[in-house]
């Protein structure tokens, strides 16, 4: 069964929170459009000094989704999510929960770490929170720690993406999870939502496809390059941040980097030309998932939702579902 705030969705899909990418103005247009809407908090970054960007964020959401909703009651925007990174190196976690409970977040997304803290504050001022994962243990792991729901990163997904077949991966947490369960990875039509639900997922997660919208938060090149690319034009590496995540080929060659002699490098081990520039992993080699061959033009993230739901809506009476 999945909680009501899951249920009333256009359709079963929750845009994936992406580094750099999702700021304001795509959350919004994401829950306006039916879908829920996320981003990382650590995407709100304030200079030293400043009151906390985050803050601001989630009144301007929240105030913008009211207005939205008092000006069209018939159909309401989706919830929206914040994602947290739990991990050591994330200084700001502990101010971030508290300005996230303050502000009544209605999702959690959690990544890199279940903490039993995050779930508590999550449950604590209303929310749910949803864990990503990549295979079976970090699940049960997840679970242990109180999340209410899980996302599973299968193989092909952009960012840190896992290694397994989205099958196997569902088949496995199912034998042992019947709550809220979502699907990662190279997700990027509306037949391949349903295909998430058939191999046994509730809603599908869907992020590089965002990336080639009018409101991401993303360089022209970059949403260009995204229209531009398919599958075989995204490579699977640790180079970058000592952790594999999948990436655009093209904006490596585009730092001068081969893409195809990386080997096993790791950000240590790199040599990365004569200057010993550094490049930078997210702002400048770009992250995508394999579902990128899909996008064929940079469109407001409804056109995006309505091609989905169209697609879905489509999948579903070819196949005597509805
Ligand atoms: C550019 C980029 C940045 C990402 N940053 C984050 C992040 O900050 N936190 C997180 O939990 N996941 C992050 N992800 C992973 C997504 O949440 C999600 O698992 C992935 O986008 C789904 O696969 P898809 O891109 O093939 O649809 C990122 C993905 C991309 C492409």
């Amino acid at each position: 069964m999945l909680p009501p705030i899951l249920s009333n969705l256009r359709i079963p899909v929750v845009a994936s929170p992406m580094f750099i990418v999702s700021g304001p103005e795509l959350v919004i247009a994401q829950c306006k459009a039916g879908i829920v809407g996320s981003f990382p908090a650590l995407n709100a970054r304030e200079k030293d000094g400043e009151p906390p960007l985050l803050d601001a964020w989630l009144t301007r959401i929240r105030e913008e989704l009211d207005r939205h909703n008092q000006q069209n009651p018939d159909r309401p925007a989706a919830p929206f999510a914040v994602n947290q990174i739990v991990h050591r190196s994330n200084a700001r976690l502990e101010r971030d929960i508290e300005i996230c409970h303050r502000h009544k977040v209605p999702i959690w997304i959690t990544s890199l770490g279940a903490r039993v803290e995050v779930n508590e504050a999550a449950h604590d001022c209303g929310g749910i929170s949803l864990h990503d994962v990549i295979n079976a243990t970090f699940a049960r792991k997840a679970l242990e720690k109180g999340a209410d729901g899980l996302i599973a990163v299968a193989a092909g997904a952009g960012g840190h993406a896992g290694v397994q077949s989205p099958f196997a991966l569902l088949q496995e947490i199912r034998a042992f999870f019947d709550g809220p369960l979502l699907l990662s990875g190279a997700i990027a039509t509306g037949r391949a939502v349903l295909a998430a639900q058939a191999a046994g997922a509730d809603l599908a997660y869907i992020g590089s496809p965002f990336i080639a919208t009018t409101e991401a938060h993303a360089a022209p090149g970059y949403k260009q390059m995204i229209v531009d690319s398919s599958a075989e034009d995204v490579i699977y590496t640790p180079a970058f941040t000592g952790i594999p995540g999948n990436y655009l080929k093209p904006s490596i060659r585009a730092a001068g980097i081969d893409p195809d002699g990386l080997g096993d490098a790791t950000p240590e081990a790199m040599d990365f030309g004569k200057d010993q520039r550094k490049v930078k992993a997210w702002s400048e080699i770009w992250g995508a998932g394999q579902g990128i061959g899909a996008v064929d033009a940079i469109q407001p993230v409804a056109g995006l939702v309505e091609r989905l739901e169209s697609e879905y809506l489509a999948a579903r009476r070819e196949l005597a579902l509805a």
